[in-house]
């Protein structure tokens, strides 16, 4: 039922349990930790779609010491592993105040620059960026998912980069159509059901 998912994984009730767990994942030499628990998601293994959805970015993104921010980050798996791999500065936004905690703990932990704070969508930003990425809410609702894709807009830098994941049957092709009248939109992957996505904004200017 879409009333108990969003209190499962968007609201911030004070009163839920906790019951801390680390999930490891190993990238290019490097061993990542994160911290999860209950009431965020994917809290036991990193998601599948955000998995696939990282290493297709780090084959094709050779930048570095570039400005990103993850939306939608959860307890921060996307934005930790690109501000490590890409030796950039990662800026974290969240509804979720648990996972926010939890993303800062494992930005510490694993010596990535940057800050995590809680924001519906880009309420709360005022920065651009070179690459914002995001394994969007797709639960949450048509209207939050096109709010954060349409919304990387503003916060992107000329020739920006806005990558995602969606499933094809999540209305893949539909988003794609949504986004083509300010981004060039190139579906890069596509494995197990799951788009990968690359947004360059078009410079209007
Ligand atoms: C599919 S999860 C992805 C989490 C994480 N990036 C990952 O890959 O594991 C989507 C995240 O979006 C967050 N979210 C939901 N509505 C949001 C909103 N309006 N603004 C920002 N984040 C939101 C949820 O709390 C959740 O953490």
């Amino acid at each position: 039922m879409k009333g108990d998912f969003l209190e499962h994984y968007f609201t911030n009730n004070a009163n839920l349990e906790s019951k801390m767990r680390v999930i490891t994942y190993e990238n290019n030499g490097h061993v990542f930790t994160f911290s999860s628990d209950l009431g965020v998601f994917s809290k036991n293994r990193i998601d599948y779609g955000s998995k696939v959805l990282l290493e297709t970015i780090l084959k094709n993104e050779k930048r570095k010491n570039i400005k990103i921010l993850d939306v939608g980050c959860g307890y921060g798996f996307l934005g930790i592993v690109l501000g490590k791999e890409l030796d950039s500065v990662v800026t974290m936004v969240d509804v979720n105040k648990r996972a926010l905690h939890l993303c800062e703990k494992n930005r510490k932990e694993n010596k990535v620059n940057g800050e995590c704070f809680i924001s519906d969508a880009y309420e709360k930003v005022s920065d651009t960026y070179d690459l914002v990425v995001t394994n969007p809410p797709i639960r949450a609702g048509k209207e939050v998912v096109l709010r954060i894709l349409q919304g990387a807009y503003k916060h992107l830098k000329n020739e920006g980069l806005l990558w995602f994941v969606i499933r094809k049957d999540q209305g893949a092709k539909s988003i794609i159509k949504s986004l083509e009248t300010t981004y060039k939109v190139e579906i890069i992957e596509k494995e197990k059901g799951f788009y990968i996505m690359c947004a360059k904004k078009i410079d209007t200017t």
